[in-house]
């Protein structure tokens, strides 16, 4: 944020000041989350109402609040508060011309690759990115709003539900530099069509100014062909050996992390990731392609992509105990295709790497009626992939267990299912149950909150009775 008066900041959101202050820190909308000095945004939604929050707000920090009434703390009164957020979020942004704007969107990766790039820059310069997945109409100004005149680099995610929303973003935080990493199928329900999300993605590049650069996948045709939509110059990365930053000879280690050779203007780098997953040396090319554009030099790029451990806890987050134990804790969420994606990467390692595959699986909520099926749907794939142990915690996933069971003596795969009632009695069977030579997958929707079994497998070293 650039220092401002609530007059000032009401004169440029066209609304009315109610009171005097100084906004000196960024804006936010939780006041668990309060930025000091800032403004709070006061947002009526369906079950809470943010204005009821407005001392709250201030106790916690806030010098004034933005709403759509007056509130007892220094108020600017706006008719549309979320389209006010995003007029003072482009005004900082014009207001900060030392500061390079880097935004990407896709159908997947956008925050994988934000997290590369926000790492790689970072060690460069002052770097403010968006915070988790914070990509949308309120999102994205929030992000703009935490850069200050020492921000050298301002990277932004952008999210897309419809046509135009990425032009509207692009509008209140206009990039210099846009990658569209590709065109898949997510949302595809509001979209209609793989045509309508790449036009929709479309909007990044389209928005660039000559001067920019549209950084584009190369091995996606629909996002290659983006390239007639703009005057900006145009960078390429991908497996294709045209691209402009190329990957090569990508190989994996025994825990699925990648290794690959990073080509540039004819100079090469080894890039070794610490997170593992087979997509992400997509994310780490298109944050490379991006930071180098930005001006970064090779080896920096290659050396900082190695040593981005994952920024969003508890996905996929791969730790090794010293006796040699691997934990994959992706207790974040779930939902079927999730588990089926973590449970092929756990079969992988084990394949890799000889150890006993274990799966420490929790509830998937929010199923509705198909829950049933969906948790048993898991359990069969566990046993198809070849999981050797499944622990289900809680009730409702005894589904998996059973089908697990099913499909395993079917195949005469010899796994076994372990059933238990919640998570602290998963906790104690893990902590009997597991050694050194395994490598065990944690996961369930947010709710059951088996992180703990994570930690508790990583911190009870030597407990086991293996
Ligand atoms: N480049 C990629 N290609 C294909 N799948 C990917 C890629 N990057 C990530 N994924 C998969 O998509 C999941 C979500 O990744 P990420 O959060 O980076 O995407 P996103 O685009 O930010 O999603 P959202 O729309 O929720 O913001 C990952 O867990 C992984 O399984
Ligand atoms: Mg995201």
């Amino acid at each position: 944020m650039i220092e401002m008066s609530l007059a000032e900041i009401a004169d440029v959101v066209d609304g009315v000041a109610h009171g005097e202050a100084v906004v000196t820190g960024g804006a936010f909308v939780d006041t668990r989350t309060p930025e000091p000095g800032g403004l709070f945004v006061a947002v009526a939604g369906e079950r809470v109402d943010g204005h009821d929050f407005a001392r709250e707000a201030r106790e916690a920090g806030a010098a004034a609040v933005l709403g759509s009434r007056p509130t007892e703390v220094p108020t600017v009164v706006v008719d549309d508060v979320v389209r006010a957020l995003g007029v003072l979020a482009r005004h900082v942004v014009d207001r900060l011309p030392d500061t390079l704007v880097l935004a990407m969107t896709g159908s997947q990766g956008k925050t994988g690759t934000k997290d590369y790039l926000a790492h790689v820059l970072g060690e460069s310069g002052e770097t403010v990115a968006t915070r988790g997945n914070f990509n949308n109409e309120i999102g994205v100004p929030l992000t703009a709003l935490r850069a200050t005149p020492d921000t050298r680099y301002l990277v932004v995610e952008m999210g897309a539900r419809g046509i135009g929303h990425v032009a509207h973003l692009c509008a209140i935080a206009p990039p210099t530099i846009g990658a569209v990493l590709n065109v898949g199928t997510a949302h595809i329900g509001e979209f209609g069509s793989r045509e309508a999300i790449a036009q929709a993605k479309g909007e990044l590049v389209a928005a660039l100014p000559a001067d920019g650069t549209a950084v584009l996948n190369a091995d996606d045709p629909l996002v290659a062909a983006m390239a007639g939509r703009t005057s900006a110059t145009v960078v390429t990365f991908g497996h294709d050996e045209a691209a402009s930053v190329a990957v090569t000879d990508v190989t994996s280690d025994d825990l699925g992390r990648l290794s690959f050779e990073l080509v540039h203007r004819g100079a090469g780098a080894t890039v070794h990731l610490a997170q593992i997953g087979a997509h992400q040396w997509r994310n780490a090319a298109a944050a490379a392609a991006m930071a180098l554009t930005a001006g970064l030099d090779l080896d920096a790029v290659a050396d900082s992509l190695g040593d981005a451990l994952s920024a969003s806890r508890w996905r996929m987050e791969l730790a090794e105990r010293p006796d040699g134990l691997v934990v994959i804790n992706d207790a974040y969420n779930a939902n079927p295709e999730s588990m089926e994606a973590a449970l092929e990467t756990l079969a992988g390692i084990g394949s890799r790497s000889g150890r006993r595959t274990l799966a420490v699986l929790g509830e998937m909520f929010e199923l509705g009626p198909g829950s049933p099926a969906a948790h048993s749907r898991v359990g069969a794939y566990a046993a198809a992939a070849g999981v050797d142990v499944l622990v289900t915690v809680g009730a409702a996933a005894d589904a998996m267990a059973t089908a697990y069971e099913q499909a395993a003596d079917a195949a005469g795969t010899g796994g076994s299912a372990v059933r238990t009632a919640g998570r602290e009695a998963a906790e104690e069977w893990v902590r009997h149950n597991v050694s050194a030579a395994d490598v065990v997958l944690v996961k369930a929707s947010r709710g059951a909150a088996l992180e703990v079994i994570a930690d508790v497998l990583l911190t009870e070293e030597g407990s086991s009775s293996t």
